[in-house]
């Protein structure tokens, strides 16, 4: 199955993604406004706000969820874009924490 991803906010067009192929893996400086640094979700440099998805995303990893709890506690819908592998279609928006 594959699943597209829009970047509200950029003038990037829609990307599709197989499955279960990572963000971090399929987004570059080419084709979206996100960028990523150490790619283990310890950086933050690819956080991002989902603003819609079809289904639930996945669970946060371990270091995900701490990292997130430690340094944007309020936000719920702040995602690390290298965490996360697809499983939906979603809209989301490159964010600062
Ligand atoms: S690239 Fe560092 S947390 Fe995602």
């Amino acid at each position: 199955m594959n699943y597209q991803i829009d970047f509200i906010d950029s003038d990037k067009p829609q990307v599709t993604l197989k499955e279960g192929e990572c963000l971090s893996e399929k987004l570059t400086i080419q084709n979206s406004p996100i960028l990523f640094g150490c790619r283990i979700g310890i950086c933050g440099t690819c956080a991002i706000e989902v603003v819609h998805t079809d289904s639930p995303l996945p669970e946060k990893t371990h270091d995900e969820n701490e990292f997130l709890n430690a340094m944007a506690p309020d936000r719920k819908e702040v995602r690390l874009a290298c965490q996360i592998r697809i499983n939906t279609h979603m809209k989301i928006r490159k964010t600062e924490i």
